[in-house]
């Protein structure tokens, strides 16, 4: 039988993408597609689940997102993702996304914020067992009972 996998912190998994968005990104207003933005948290959060479960890992919801400002063509965007609360087989990730703004010298702004559940499968794409999670700050233990309260009412 398989030994069960040891619990990690949530630092073992955490990532920083960074990414400057283009024109291509931009919408009829000249500001980022909201889409734009969803991909590259998406792909941060997949990375901080699978580091943590260490097999990849699916998305199965996005239980939150939030824009709170507009993101342009040629801002620096730093999307960091890091795993919150771990079921069985499940993870909730939580996402900052802020950006440095082109061509000012304003100070960085915090543009997005999301949370995501994914699932860790194996090669045939059945759900897999995920090391435990074992907050270590108080905002991680604050993060961690906040997701484990909402998943005890679902
Ligand atoms: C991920 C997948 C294999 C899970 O299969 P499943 O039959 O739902 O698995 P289970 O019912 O055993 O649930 C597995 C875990 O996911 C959790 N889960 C399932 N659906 C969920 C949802 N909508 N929100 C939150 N958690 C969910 C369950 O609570 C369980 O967590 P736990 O093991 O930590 O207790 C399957 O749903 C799947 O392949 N989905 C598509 C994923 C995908 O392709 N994503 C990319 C989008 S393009």
């Amino acid at each position: 039988m398989e030994a069960p996998p040891i619990d990690k912190v949530p630092a073992d998994s955490s990532v920083t993408l960074a990414h400057i968005m283009s024109e291509h990104d931009t919408n009829l207003y000249g500001t980022v597609h909201g889409g734009a933005v969803m991909r590259l948290v998406d792909d941060a959060a997949a990375a901080a689940a699978g580091r943590h479960a260490g097999c990849p890992a699916v998305t199965v919801s996005v239980d939150a997102m939030s824009f709170l400002a507009p993101v342009r063509a040629g801002d620096l965007l730093s999307v960091r993702a890091r795993v919150e609360w771990a079921g069985r087989t499940s993870m909730a990730v939580g996402v900052d996304v802020t950006a440095e703004r082109w061509n000012s010298s304003g100070p960085t702004a915090q543009v997005a914020t999301a949370r995501l559940t994914f699932v860790a499968i194996d090669a045939d794409g059945a759900p897999r067992v995920v090391p435990g999670l074992c907050p270590e700050t108080p905002e991680e233990r604050r993060r961690f009972e906040e997701v484990a309260a909402k998943r005890l009412r679902r």
